[in-house]
């Protein structure tokens, strides 16, 4: 018999039917709720409620799974290249050579862009940071590319966009630096892989010759791979919520920037290694900031623990602790930062805090430490989120798409005044 649930309203039973995922995960479905009985859910946060069926990836935060289309994480960041997992997440299954090399030489051959956008640039004050400077940049190529605008054109065109969004993103997200810094900017060279190319274009100067250490190339490959998608989370939702009005790829994904730039969401990483900074420079004492982050009066939080998801551990983050140590010994560094991490690691996860609350070090915790290692400069740390990201939101966007998702537009309980005479302003 089909499961439901049976739910009793002033005197009359309702049946709710269970939807069950394909690891067996349950909810269940509301879909008839106001319909059949005038309620509406409540649920601050959407804590409890899933807003979409998804084939793309799947997280079980109690036993820290995170999958890409069935494939786990740990074998992806193992054994494969960012440009491989993003065709994955796309199209939904690993491309054999012919598929990777015409996916590799599509993105090669559109990573420039149009010259105008170094006007957009010059605009921005140096002090602008990357982020926004990004998120505007990717919400202007609707301009360059005014087809895009509409999301109902033929399959071909929607993959061209996609394909334009991942090939120019790394430039954007190079030249948003370079403005930053006030350097000029270096254009792709598409003879280097996607990593090499976007470390060329944010390190190098026009002039001067620049060869790309390979092993910051690969650790950069790898850390994309391990943010390429995390199912419904704030910067996806968004992405998901802007398309479902049919908003353009472009603007969907501008939106997404804006979402994941806040410090609970992407940010953290910066957050993660102003924090780290800032308890060496105070002497190096993790207890204040261990009493900090329990005390409910400071509104200062351990930045890098905690997910909404995770409760046992962020799959994420075991890979990122260990690479973290492979790029620094490979790279010859000692920072004193990472020492600090690890002992403000130690500490919370011995204290009864952050155990109750299943609070453990998340993706963002060790990924500040690699950025610093490579030379990436802090408020670039939560654009290379986005661009490992990107694929996410390309294969999300695409997907509501094809499912013909509704509109995305949350009820509400107004909690406000009730009905009010209007007075005129000479008798308030
Ligand atoms: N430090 C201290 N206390 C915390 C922390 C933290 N980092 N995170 C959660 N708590 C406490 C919180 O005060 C609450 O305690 P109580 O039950 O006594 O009120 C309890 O743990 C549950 O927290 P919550 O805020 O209800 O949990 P949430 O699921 O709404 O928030 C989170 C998840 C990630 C926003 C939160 O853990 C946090 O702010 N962490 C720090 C920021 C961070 O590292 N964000 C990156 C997340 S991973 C990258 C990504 O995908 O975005």
């Amino acid at each position: 018999m089909a499961e439901k649930v049976i739910i009793n309203y002033k005197g009359k039973e309702y049946d709710l039917p269970i939807i069950t995922g394909s690891e067996d995960e349950k909810a269940i479905d509301i879909s008839s709720l106001r319909k059949d009985t005038g309620l509406v859910t409540l649920d601050r946060g959407f804590k409890n409620t899933g807003s979409v069926t998804s084939n793309i990836t799947f997280l079980n935060g109690e036993e820290g799974i995170l999958r890409y289309r069935g494939y786990p994480i740990e074998d992806l960041a193992e054994k494969s290249t960012f440009l491989e997992v993003s065709y994955l997440l796309i199209y939904g299954n690993l491309p054999n050579e012919i598929e990777l090399s015409k996916f590799t030489n599509d993105i090669s051959s559109h990573t420039l862009v149009h010259e105008d956008v170094k006007s957009i640039l010059d605009g921005f004050p140096s002090k602008s940071h990357p982020m926004g400077v990004l998120s505007s940049l990717v919400s202007s190529l609707t301009a360059f590319y005014p087809k895009s605008l509409d999301p109902n054109r033929s399959k071909e065109e929607i993959n061209g966009t996609i394909i334009r969004a991942l090939a120019k993103l790394p430039t954007l997200a190079a030249w948003s630096y370079k403005n930053r810094m006030r350097q000029p900017v270096v254009y792709p060279d598409n003879s280097l892989n996607y990593c090499e190319n976007f470390i060329r274009m944010m390190f190098s100067l026009p002039t001067v010759g620049y060869e790309v250490n390979p092993v910051v190339a690969k650790a950069l490959d790898k850390l994309l791979i391990l943010h390429a998608d995390h199912e419904q989370n704030c910067s996806t939702s968004t992405v998901r919520m802007v398309g479902s009005s049919h908003a353009s790829l472009y603007t969907s994904v501008s939106s997404g920037i804006a979402a994941l730039w806040g410090p609970l969401h992407g940010g953290a990483n910066q957050a993660v290694i102003e924090m780290l900074e800032n308890i060496r420079e105070s002497g190096g004492d993790i207890g204040i900031f261990i009493d900090k982050a329990k005390d409910k009066n400071d509104p200062f939080r351990l930045m890098g623990f905690g997910h909404r998801v995770y409760k046992s551990f962020d799959p994420r983050a075991t890979i990122i602790k260990k690479a973290a140590d492979d790029v620094l010994s490979q790279l010859g560094i000692n920072d004193p930062v990472l020492e600090i991490a690890m002992k403000l690691e130690k500490v919370a996860l011995n204290d009864d805090y952050f155990i109750s609350r299943g609070l453990y070090p998340n993706v963002d915790f060790y990924s500040g430490i690699i950025y610093r290692a490579i030379g990436v400069p802090k408020d670039m740390f939560t654009v290379m989120f986005a661009l490992g990201r990107l694929p996410g939101w390309i294969s999300q966007w695409k997907e509501m798409r094809e499912n013909h998702d509704p509109i995305g537009r949350p009820r509400q309980i107004y909690t406000g005044p009730t009905l009010r005479t209007y007075t005129d302003i000479n008798n308030r």
